[in-house]
C-alpha cells in the first residue's frame, strides 16, 4: 500500500493506493471522523461488480448507506443528473456532514464530485476511482465538473476529496482498451516531468500490462504523486497545470472530430507524438527520444497513428483550444522525455506537415 499526501491552499488530504483496498474503505472513513450515513454514486457496470459488495461492507461496519446508481456514459455528466441526485440525497436525509462516495470511473468522479461540491454548498466528497484513467490522473487536482450544451467540463468547481482510495484490484475487470486508455496520462506524468518515472514504465511495460501490484502500486502512485505536485503548486489552474496539457493540443482536436469515437487517452496518446514529432522537426526533441516515446505508446497499446481525418480540420479545431492565448494556438512540446516548453510560436505549416506525416505512418 502506498500513500500520497496532496497538501493543496486549503487541507490536505491522503490518495491511498492498493490492492484489495476497497475492503479496508469502512475502516479508513471512520479513522477520518466519518460515521453515521453516507452516499454512494456509481454506474451501473460499476454496481453490479463492486457498489454492492461495497453498500454491504459498509452497513456491516455500521453505516447507514445509500446506493445511488446511474447509467454508463459520458452523457451522465449532466444538470439533469446532477438535479437527480440532489433528489435522492434530500429523500435520505443527506446532511452537510454526510459524504458523498464517487465510486467508478472519471465520469461517476466528475459528477459526483459536481454533486457533492454543490448539495448544500458542499459536503465531504471521498474518491473510490476504478479505471486506471481515475486513479492515475482524473480522480487527482480537484476538478469535478459536468457537460452543458457545447460546454464539455465547463461546469464546475474545483473541489478536493477528504480522502481517495485506489483499489488495484478493480482494474483487473477493465478491458485492454480501456486499460490502455488509462496508460496514455500516466506515461505523459512521466514525459512532462520525470525522465526516470518514464524509464520505469519503459522498463515495466509488460508488468502493467499483466497488472502486476508491486509495478501498479509504484506506477499509480508516482503518477499521482507527479499530479499531485503540479496541482500543489497552481490548485486554480493560473498558470504551471498547463503542462499537464501536454499531448493535447492535438488530442483534444482528434478526440472532438472524431465524434469521440477515439477515446481520450488514446487522443492524448498520438496527440504526444506528433507534437513531440513537431518538437522534432523544430530542432528541439531529439530523434531517440522521439523513437523511445512512439515505442512505448505502441507497447502500451494505444494508436501510433491519427485516425483517417483531414489535416484542415484537426487545424480548425486546435484553433478553439482553451490554451490559446489572442488565436495563437499553444503547444506543450516536449524538450526531452521528463521537461517540457509551452509555446505558441508554432508555424501552421510545420503542424500541417507533421500531422499529414503521422497520417500516413502504417
Ligand atoms: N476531473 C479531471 O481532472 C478529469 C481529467 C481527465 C478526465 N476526466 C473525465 O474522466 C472521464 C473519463 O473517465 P473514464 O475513462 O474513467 O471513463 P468512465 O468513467 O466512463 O469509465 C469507462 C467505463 O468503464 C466502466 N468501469 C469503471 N470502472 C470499471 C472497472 N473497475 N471494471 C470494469 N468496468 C469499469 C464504466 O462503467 C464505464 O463504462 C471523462 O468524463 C473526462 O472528462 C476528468
Amino acid at each position: 500500500m502506498k500513500k500520497v499526501r496532496l497538501q493543496p491552499g486549503s487541507g490536505g488530504y491522503d490518495i491511498i493506493i492498493g490492492p484489495g483496498l476497497l475492503g479496508q474503505a469502512g475502516a479508513m472513513l471512520k479513522e477520518i471522523g466519518f460515521s453515521g450515513k453516507l452516499v454512494i454514486v456509481t454506474d451501473s457496470r460499476v454496481k453490479k461488480l463492486y457498489g454492492d459488495g461495497l453498500k454491504l461492507d459498509l452497513e456491516n461496519g455500521g453505516f447507514e448507506v445509500l446506493l445511488l446508481e446511474v447509467p454508463e456514459g459520458e452523457e451522465q455528466k449532466s444538470l439533469d443528473t446532477a438535479g437527480r441526485l440532489y433528489n435522492e440525497l434530500t429523500d435520505f436525509y443527506a446532511e452537510r456532514t454526510t459524504p458523498v462516495l464517487a465510486l467508478g470511473g472519471g465520469v461517476i468522479g466528475d459528477l459526483a464530485g459536481f454533486v457533492a461540491a454543490t448539495y448544500m454548498r458542499g459536503v465531504p466528497l471521498v474518491q473510490l476511482p476504478t479505471t486506471l484513467l481515475a486513479q492515475g490522473d482524473s480522480s487527482i487536482g480537484g476538478k469535478v465538473a459536468v457537460n452543458h450544451g457545447r460546454l464539455k467540463n465547463k461546469i464546475g468547481a474545483f473541489y478536493h476529496p477528504r480522502i481517495t482510495i485506489s483499489d488495484l484490484n478493480t482494474l483487473k475487470s477493465l478491458s485492454p482498451r480501456e486499460l490502455s486508455n488509462g496508460m496514455a496520462e500516466i506515461i505523459k506524468h512521466g514525459v512532462i516531468l520525470d525522465g526516470k518515472f518514464f524509464d520505469y514504465i519503459e522498463d515495466n511495460l509488460d508488468k502493467v500490462i499483466a497488472l502486476d501490484d508491486e509495478v501498479m502500486e509504484e506506477v499509480v502512485s508516482r503518477s499521482a504523486e507527479i499530479k499531485a505536485g503540479v496541482v500543489e503548486k497552481d490548485e486554480f489552474d493560473l498558470g504551471l497545470r498547463n503542462i499537464l496539457n501536454c499531448g493535447h493540443t492535438v488530442g483534444h482536436a482528434v478526440e472532438s472530430v472524431s465524434g469521440l469515437k477515439i477515446w481520450h487517452g488514446e487522443a492524448v496518446a498520438v496527440g504526444m507524438l506528433v507534437e513531440a514529432g513537431i518538437s522534432n522537426r523544430l530542432g528541439i526533441l531529439n530523434e531517440d527520444e522521439l523513437k523511445r516515446l512512439k515505442e512505448v505508446v505502441k507497447r502500451a497499446g494505444l494508436p501510433t497513428q491519427l485516425p483517417a481525418l483531414r489535416t484542415e480540420t484537426i487545424i480548425e479545431a486546435m484553433r478553439h483550444d482553451k490554451k490559446n492565448v489572442r488565436g495563437k494556438i499553444r503547444f506543450v512540446l516536449p524538450k526531452k522525455i521528463g521537461e517540457v516548453l509551452i509555446t505558441d510560436e508554432v508555424d501552421t505549416s510545420l503542424v500541417e506537415e507533421v500531422l499529414g506525416e503521422w497520417n500516413e505512418q502504417a
